[in-house]
């Protein structure tokens, strides 16, 4: 079983972000970690192979609320052996103490919203940490864990391929074996989509954006991080296994607000807002505001689309058993292998690397 929790807060709402997360409201924490608890003691007691706290961000949460939420937590859910714990951080909102409660409760992986390496870059993007906060952070957290990955973000204006050398050194001076990389979008409802919208702001062209991944998967491949998922690089065996698991399309608990949650075919979806969403757990209700039964065709769209951002690719026999016939999707698939654009390898269907760039076009042909 799998477990996701979400905590919605931020230190600052950065100006590109459309997570669920609000900043300030630090009244109200205490709050909702009652009611994430309360939540989490309906939930099956596990074992769970993998438990994640996202965000918004969990360490924006104090010493003493972190501490009494990862205790609540640990007092109800069992972990299965070798169980993969990730909890999500700031380097502007985590320090070594954070780290070490983690750690103490259970938490063996980190993952740490870097983004860049460069003060000014840090700036651009609204971030409350610079970069010397982001390697003061990295070092706690692998002082304090035994996996760390970091996020980065690319696509920047003005950023070339030696800033993103210069960002991906950082991988190389704490031996990191995880990295996830993510194109700047602008996301509708963010001050970014506005600015952009006003003419602030522009997209940078996408001949520059190929570069910038290049470099990307170029930089990380040096240091023996492969490609696994659209955005995510890793050493061998330092796969993230609960988005693993997600992406395969397994089922997975949640609580928090704005959680969803997939079992038996069922998705809830709580209440996005941590105000709402504490008062509906505390009235003793689920704070579930959608309920969808998943349709046979809803699973193949989700097998064909989580499918192919997996290196490993689709499963025909999974999409045999969903229902899609070979005699579809097969004659889709011949020009786009012809093109060099996807691959059959090992029994399965996988993007190649020209594939991957053109990865909404190619999976939109492929879908049913
Ligand atoms: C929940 S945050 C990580 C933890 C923490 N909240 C933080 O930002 O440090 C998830 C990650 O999504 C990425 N992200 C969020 N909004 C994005 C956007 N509009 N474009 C690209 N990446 C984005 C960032 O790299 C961020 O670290
Ligand atoms: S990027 Fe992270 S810190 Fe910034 S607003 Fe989003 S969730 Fe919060």
């Amino acid at each position: 079983m799998h477990l996701y929790l979400h905590i919605p807060y931020c230190a600052a709402k950065c100006p590109y972000c459309d997570f669920n997360s609000i900043a300030g409201r630090d009244g109200e924490h205490a709050a909702y970690v009652d009611a994430l608890l309360a939540e989490v003691r309906r939930l099956p007691t596990g074992p769970y192979a993998t438990v994640f706290i996202g965000g918004g961000t969990p360490t924006a949460l104090d010493h003493r609320e972190l501490a009494r939420c990862l205790a609540g937590i640990r007092d109800h859910i069992r972990l299965a052996p070798e169980a993969e714990w990730t909890c999500e951080a700031n380097p502007g909102s985590a320090d070594a103490e954070k780290f070490r409660i983690l750690a103490e409760h259970g938490v063996n992986r980190l993952s740490l919203g870097v983004q860049s390496t460069d003060d000014a870059t840090l700036r651009w993007l609204g971030r409350i940490h610079d970069g010397a906060a982001a390697e003061r952070a990295v070092a706690a957290a692998c002082a304090a864990v035994p996996r760390v990955s970091a996020d980065l973000m690319f696509g920047l204006p003005g950023q070339d391929a030696a800033a993103v050398a210069r960002d991906l050194d950082l991988y190389r001076r704490h031996g990191l074996r995880h990295a996830s990389v993510y194109h700047l979008a602008y996301e509708p409802g963010t001050e970014f989509h506005a600015r952009r919208s006003r003419g602030e702001l522009a997209e940078i062209p996408s001949e520059d954006s190929r570069r910038l991944w290049s470099a990307v998967a170029d930089g990380l491949a040096a240091l023996g991080l492969e490609p696994y998922e659209t955005s995510n690089f890793a050493a061998p065996g330092q796969e993230s296994q609960h988005n693993l698991a997600y992406w395969r399309g397994r089922d997975y608990q949640a609580a928090g607000a704005g959680a969803v949650s997939t079992v038996d075919g069922v998705r809830l979806t709580r209440e996005k807002h941590p105000a709402q969403y504490i008062a509906a757990i505390t009235a003793g209700g689920d704070a579930v505001w959608r309920r969808e039964a998943l349709t046979a065709q809803d699973h193949l769209a989700e097998a064909w689309m989580l499918g192919l951002r997996l290196a490993e690719g689709v499963d025909p026999a999974r999409l045999a058993d969903l229902g899609d016939d070979p005699a579809r999707w097969r004659p889709l698939a011949v020009p786009l292998i012809d093109l060099g654009l996807l691959v059959e390898r090992d029994g399965r269907l996988a993007l190649t690397p020209a594939g991957r760039l053109v990865q909404d076009e190619v999976t939109a042909r492929l879908m049913p």
